[in-house]
């Protein structure tokens, strides 16, 4: 079933994922050469709970982190270690969760390391302008596949693929409600966006192949043929007219200045 939510859980949800958006900009500022995904970890559990918040991928069906950290040509739900050490020319995706006053946050926003090759740089803008083609759909009236189809349209006009293993999903008093919102689809399919519908949306964009691998870790997907790949999600209100963002990128924008694409 589909939760409608009211104007009060709105502004609950804005809470939460203002946070997320405050903890995606600690990171941007650790995000250099050198730095151990555990330690963007241990920070970002530090944050979100010195500001009221929990981190809620953390034991989320046994995951062990407060952030999934994928590297390069890996997708989603890469595991932070000590071992993983960013180097010039990585990309970064973090992607997190936090529960704040009983309302989930989900944000993913994947982040250059010191100067990256210009191929890459434009899997990261081609993929940011996915998601916010996407959210451009998310009116009422309109429909799911409105959604997926113009992130994959714009994926696929740039010579990539998109991910069909993992998809966005609806949001709210849990990580994950209905309904699923795939990144790829057709238009004038699926169910009918109504306003109070809280998606998480987010492209997971791969310059390669189609192929998706889960390693034996049992979590961190990546790219068969170990060719880059782009994630970001913002979790959105449909409404009336255009949609409402409830998390942002405003703060990481903020610290990386004239590095943000
Ligand atoms: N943020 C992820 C999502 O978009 C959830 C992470 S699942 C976890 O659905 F288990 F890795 F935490
Ligand atoms: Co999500």
């Amino acid at each position: 079933m589909i939760f409608l939510k009211t104007d009060k859980e709105l502004e609950l949800l804005k809470e939460s994922n203002d946070l997320l958006g405050r903890t995606l900009a600690e990171m941007a500022k650790l995000i250099v050469p050198g730095v151990t995904t555990a330690k963007l970890d241990k920070i970002a559990e530090e944050y979100i709970r010195d500001n009221g918040g929990i981190p809620s991928c953390k034991g989320y069906q046994g995951f062990p982190a407060t952030l999934c950290t994928s590297v390069n040509e890996q997708i989603v739900h890469g595991i932070p270690s000590e071992k993983t050490i960013l180097k010039e020319g990585d990309i970064i995706t973090i992607d997190t969760c936090v529960l704040k006053n009983g309302f989930h946050g989900d944000s993913a926003y994947t982040f250059p390391v010191g100067q990256v090759d210009p191929q890459t740089l434009n899997l990261l803008k081609t993929t940011k302008d996915c998601l916010y083609l996407g959210i451009q759909q998310a009116v009422h009236g309109k429909r799911l596949g409105d959604i997926s189809f113009a992130i994959q349209n714009n994926a696929e006009k740039a010579g990539y693929q998109v991910v069909r293993e993992f998809v966005g999903h609806g949001i709210g008093r849990d990580m994950h409600e209905e309904p699923e919102v795939p990144n790829y689809g057709r238009r004038g399919n699926g169910v009918v966006l109504k306003t109070g519908m809280v998606l998480a949306i987010e492209p997971m964009i791969l310059s390669g192949r189609r192929n998706v691998i889960v390693e034996n870790d049992g979590w961190t997907a990546r790219s068969a043929d170990r060719k880059p790949a782009a994630h970001y999600e913002l979790s959105i209100a449909v409404q009336q007219g255009k949609p409402l963002i409830l998390s942002t990128f405003d703060y990481i924008k903020d610290v990386l200045g004239d590095r943000f694409i």
